[in-house]
């Protein structure tokens, strides 16, 4: 099959976060001691996907190369393009139409931040197949805020509906979604909803209505975390820091995953731990490349 490419969508306004976003893009704000993106990027990684594209606004689009760069630091390649106005995330597919050119691929919004045990051969299931579109359902206390799966009483799913009042389950769906060479298509056919946007919801829905659509429960033992409020902000850089000091492991450093993928070479790492200089980051990654 051809190799499934990557999307991070991190426009959007930021407004709920205002004032702190009024500056800096949300999805560039610190998750205790990474810049927020690296945690959706390490996801792509960790699904084995090395060709990502990275939608920003158009004007927070050069800190965002600051940030991140060609990606070649890391083996793998990140583009760029901008979406004018934040129009919806099904319109991310559209966006990236040339550069998926027919290619399955797996979206993931910049603010979306999973952790646990066994996540890297979730996502290489759900990577699977060429065709069709995966999701992770997963069991939150106010599914009202998300796109919610509808189970029918056999545990089908008969409906993905966004941000019901009434909730026909606890399940939310995730910022990460797995689809096939068919969804630019599928997203150009969708119309604006009622606050005028290209749902992605609805682009579930076309997978649905052909029989394509899996939804796989993401249990417990995994944490999906929002950064959507500043409590939730606060809160996911404090779960970041309990692990990273309590492990004295690092949560989402791209360098790591890079390497443990085999991608870079321990004598690059050794190179990307002493540009670091002497701060943690660099000591954890001359520590990895030491082992
Ligand atoms: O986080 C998962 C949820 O994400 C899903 O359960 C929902 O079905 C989905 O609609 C979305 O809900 P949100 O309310 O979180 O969407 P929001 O408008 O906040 O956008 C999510 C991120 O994507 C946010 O960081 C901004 C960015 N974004 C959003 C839009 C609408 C863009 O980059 N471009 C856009 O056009």
């Amino acid at each position: 099959m051809t190799d499934r490419k990557g999307i991070i969508l991190a426009g959007g306004s930021g407004t709920r976060l205002y004032p702190i976003t009024t500056a800096v893009s949300k999805q560039l704000l610190p998750i205790y001691d990474k810049p927020m993106i690296y945690y959706p990027l390490t996801v792509l990684m960790l699904a084995g996907i090395r060709e990502i594209l990275v939608i920003t606004t158009p004007h927070d689009q050069d800190q965002f190369r600051r940030t991140l760069g060609d990606g070649s630091q890391w083996g793998i390649s990140l583009s760029y393009v901008t979406q004018p106005s934040p129009d919806g995330l099904a319109q991310a597919f559209i966006l990236a139409e040339e550069f998926l050119a027919g290619a399955p691929s797996a979206m993931i919004l910049g603010d979306n931040i999973f952790f646990g045990h066994g996540l890297p051969e979730a996502l290489r299931e759900a990577g699977q197949s060429a065709h069709g579109a995966s999701v992770f359902g997963y069991r939150v206390s106010d599914p009202e805020r998300y796109g919610v799966v509808d189970f029918a009483p056999d545990g089908t799913v008969r409906g993905i509906i966004e941000k019901p009042q009434v909730p026909p389950s606890s399940y939310a769906v995730t910022g990460l979604y797995f689809v096939d060479g068919t969804a630019p298509a599928r997203a150009r056919a969708v119309t604006p909803s009622a606050r005028g946007e290209l749902e992605i919801t609805t682009l579930l829905e076309s997978y649905l209505a052909d029989g394509a659509l899996r939804v796989q429960r993401m249990g417990r033992g995994y944490a999906w975390l929002d950064t959507g409020t500043h409590d939730s902000l606060l809160d996911a850089g404090n779960f970041v820091r309990t692990l990273t000091n309590r492990q004295g492991q690092q949560v989402g450093s791209p360098d790591e995953v890079a390497y443990e993928m085999g991608w870079i070479t321990k004598a690059h790492l050794r190179e990307r731990a002493r540009q670091f200089g002497k701060n943690e980051y660099g000591a954890y990654l001359a520590g990895l490349a030491a082992d």
